[in-house]
């Protein structure tokens, strides 16, 4: 198939175009690289032998998205672009808005326009809110997300639930990923945040690189095993897998569906830290601080309906990811 991959440069596109091109999949790839860098387009083509076509356009730019897409076949498009930053988000809530949910009506508006009626969107565990229950199945109500970023991906899911109900001929996946982490095994591509880390293995790999005195964990008062913070992390190969199964649904015609993409397994700030220690023998200092204002105790998933109806299960472990994260980060110092 021909799939348009909007933010392709960015950590979960890049990793889900190497799985696409794996099966067989002919990439068109946009991004505007506010949050990555071209090179990563060379990297992908090092590890699948294949280069995909890029083009460096902004999605809330109409006109630059008609030009791209001119003349072209696009059978589905993935659309991962979006700012990501949870604490700018907050500074920042008109950019925020305005980019990711201006950003996906345009992209809607365009892929109409050129005949492409079949979507996947990145959405997050984050619309859950503080979750009525886990595992977190997908008929959980829709919380109160305590973030403009947050806000963007719910706002974005109900703007695709009101296309689809105007609109029954689009097909539409909405992917709720839970933490996503680890790196291809190559260690050739991976996350590369800016500035300082607001994820745990970023700062993570970054305490242990030197770049980084000590981690600061965020609060070991919750109602949890160990009382730090809970979730479901998952290593991005998995994650990325789980958009090539998702296109069977686009393909299978099924209307508008909601899948969760974790693991299942829920673990502490305490287990990554030690689980990361003991496969990378590498001591990680940390000191306990209070909460993180907005964080949640537990957040996993119950990941049975996307086994059921995607055939797509998370088979890296919490070993596999620590690993894979640090190998990128050691691969990549500078
Ligand atoms: P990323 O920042 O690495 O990738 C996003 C890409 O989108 C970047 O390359 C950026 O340059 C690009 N982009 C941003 N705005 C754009 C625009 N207007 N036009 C074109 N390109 C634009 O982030 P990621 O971690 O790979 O996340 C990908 C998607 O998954 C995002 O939508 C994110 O919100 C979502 N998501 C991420 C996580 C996570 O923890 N990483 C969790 C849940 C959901
Ligand atoms: N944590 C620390 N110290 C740090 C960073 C994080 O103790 O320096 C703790 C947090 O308090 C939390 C856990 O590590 O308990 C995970 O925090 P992350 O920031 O890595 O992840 P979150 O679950 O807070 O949020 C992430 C993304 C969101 C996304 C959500 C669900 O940042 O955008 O996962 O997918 F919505």
């Amino acid at each position: 198939m021909n799939i348009l991959i909007t933010g392709a440069t960015g950590y979960i596109a890049s990793h889900t175009i190497v799985e696409l091109q794996k099966n067989g999949h002919h990439i068109i790839g946009i991004d505007n690289l506010s949050n990555s860098s071209i090179d990563v387009i060379n990297k992908i083509e090092q590890i699948t032998g294949t280069k995909p076509d890029f083009y460096q356009v902004d999605i809330c730019d109409y006109d630059g998205l008609k030009l791209a897409l001119a003349g072209k076949k696009i059978d589905c498009c993935i659309h991962f672009a979006g700012l990501k930053a949870v604490g700018e988000s907050v500074s920042k809530p008109l950019e925020y808005y305005d980019n990711n949910i201006g950003g996906t009506i345009t992209l809607l508006k365009v892929l109409r326009e050129v005949g492409c009626l079949n979507i996947i969107f990145s959405s997050s565990a984050t619309v859950y809110g503080s979750p009525a229950f886990v595992p977190i199945t997908e008929d959980c109500p829709k919380g109160i997300c305590t973030n403009p970023y947050g806000w963007t991906k719910s706002m974005i899911e109900q703007i695709l639930f009101d296309t689809h109900k105007a609109s029954p001929e689009w097909n539409i996946v909405i992917l709720r990923y839970f933490n996503p982490i680890g790196a291809h095994e190559s260690g050739i591509i991976g996350e590369r945040p800016n500035g300082i880390p607001n994820n745990l293995m970023p700062y993570i790999t970054q305490v242990a690189c030197g770049k980084r005195e000590k981690l600061f964990v965020y609060g070991n008062d919750y109602d949890t095993p160990d009382g730090t913070g809970v979730r479901d992390y998952i290593h991005v190969v998995d994650l990325a897998c789980g958009h090539v199964k998702a296109l069977k649904a686009i393909c299978d015609k099924c209307g508008i569906e909601v899948f969760n993409l974790g693991t299942g397994h829920g673990y502490s700030v305490l287990d990554v830290i030690h689980t990361f220690e003991s496969v990378n023998g590498i001591k990680i200092p940390y000191e306990i601080v209070a909460r993180r204002p907005g964080d949640i105790a537990s957040c996993y998933a119950d990941p049975s309906k996307s086994q059921k109806m995607l055939d797509w299960r998370a088979t890296h472990t919490l070993q596999d990811m620590c690993r894979d994260s640090w190998n990128y980060q050691s691969k990549n110092l500078d």
